[in-house]
């Protein structure tokens, strides 16, 4: 069978690690997709950057409306990150009839609502778990391994950023500012960090799962937003010296009158294993009501773990696209006709 032909927008952080690890795992992923994934076009900002990749039959172009509008396209990969452009040239994809896949959480987060109706307009498939928890397949989890419970409430560490730098103030002892520039220099930081550490970027995350758990719209405007930015080096010993660790949690919970979504440090007992969850790993605690509590545990953030995910999506993809290309309901994201209206 011929190969699904990708294009990528944005080859940085993400989309370098997607690269590499389709590249790297080629026959792998080809068995389990059911056909290459290959892919033909990238678009970037800076054509004169060094890149691994370089003259490896990839076209590179600055121009993303290129990608989008290249009839020999089939799924676009959009990481790129922001609103604008990403909005618009994933709405233009979706018209033009392509896949979508992205780890764009603040895009989703923010305008899923109305890229999941055009998806399901034009019968293709948005797929998002990078997202969320960087390598953990955690949406999958909730949508399909959850799929008979109801679920009560989630709560975890869904920002990689945050948790890297609270880890390694407690444990070296080190500055906000230098554990920082540590978590940009490893990729794991936004293009703003501010979102990170503002807790903006976990209130993304978490206006996404909680979507997903409870099939209520995307609500990120009514969640509850606290960062770590005003934590001291003083207030993670203090809290040690009582038996807590300082975490910043997202949690949504169902109540008798809607949705709560809150995202704010939070003192957790040092014997929990939520408290033990360090450096950029993510952990998540769902809870269902058939199930009872359950965790996921990984890396949250960086190239590889990131690209696990975005490729784990390209294959889900390219396996429903070539099963049955003329039946493309956007079932990898949930059915905008099918919300319930819990208040938030
Ligand atoms: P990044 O390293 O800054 O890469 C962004 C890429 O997009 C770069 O290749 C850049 O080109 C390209 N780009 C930006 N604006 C463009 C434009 N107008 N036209 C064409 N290309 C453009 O970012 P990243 O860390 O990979 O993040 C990408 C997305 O993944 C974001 O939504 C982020 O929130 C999400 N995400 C990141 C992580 C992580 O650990 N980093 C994890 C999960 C999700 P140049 O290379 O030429 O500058
Ligand atoms: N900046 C994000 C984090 C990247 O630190 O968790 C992964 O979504």
């Amino acid at each position: 069978m011929k190969p699904i032909h990708v294009g990528l927008l944005g080859l940085g952080t993400v989309g370098g690690g997607t690269l590499t690890v389709l590249r790297r795992n080629k026959e792998e992923i080809a068995r389990r997709a059911g056909r290459e994934i290959r892919v033909v076009q990238a678009a970037v900002r800076d054509l004169a950057k060094a890149r691994a990749f370089a003259g490896e039959g990839l076209d590179l172009t600055t121009d993303p409306m290129a990608v989008v509008d290249n009839a020999e396209i089939d799924i676009v990969v959009e990481l790129i990150g922001g609103i604008e452009p990403a909005r618009s040239l994933v709405l233009k994809a979706i018209q033009n009839g392509k896949h979508v896949v992205t780890a764009n959480k603040a895009l989703i987060a923010k305008h899923g609502n109305e890229i999941f109706a055009a998806a399901q307009g034009r019968g293709v498939m948005v797929a998002f778990e990078a997202a969320v928890a960087g390598g953990i397949p955690i949406i999958k989890a909730i949508r399909e391994g959850l799929s008979a419970n109801r679920i009560q409430w989630l709560a975890g560490i869904i920002n990689g950023t945050t948790n890297f730098i609270l880890s390694e103030m407690r444990d070296k002892g080190l500055a906000f500012d230098t554990v920082l520039k540590e978590a940009q220099r490893l990729g794991y930081a936004e293009a703003d960090p501010t979102f990170d550490v503002e807790g903006v970027d976990a209130a993304h995350k978490l206006a996404i799962l909680s979507a997903i758990a409870f099939g209520v719209p995307m609500q990120f405007d009514a969640a509850y937003i606290e960062g770590i930015s005003k934590l001291t080096r003083e207030d993670i010993r203090y809290a040690e010296e009582l038996g807590y660790r300082v975490k910043l949690l997202g949690i949504t919970k169902r109540r008798d009158d809607g949705i709560e979504l809150r995202v704010h440090p939070t003192l957790i007992p040092e014997k929990r294993l939520i408290a033990n969850v360090n450096g950029a790993m993510n952990a998540v605690l769902v809870n269902g009501d058939a199930v009872g509590a359950t965790l996921y545990y990984g890396k949250g953030a960086g190239a590889e773990p990131t690209a696990s995910a975005v490729v784990a999506d390209l294959v889900d993809v390219t396996r429903l696209h070539t099963a049955d290309p003329h039946h493309r309901v956007p079932h990898l994201a949930f059915q905008p006709d099918q919300l319930t209206d819990l208040k938030v």
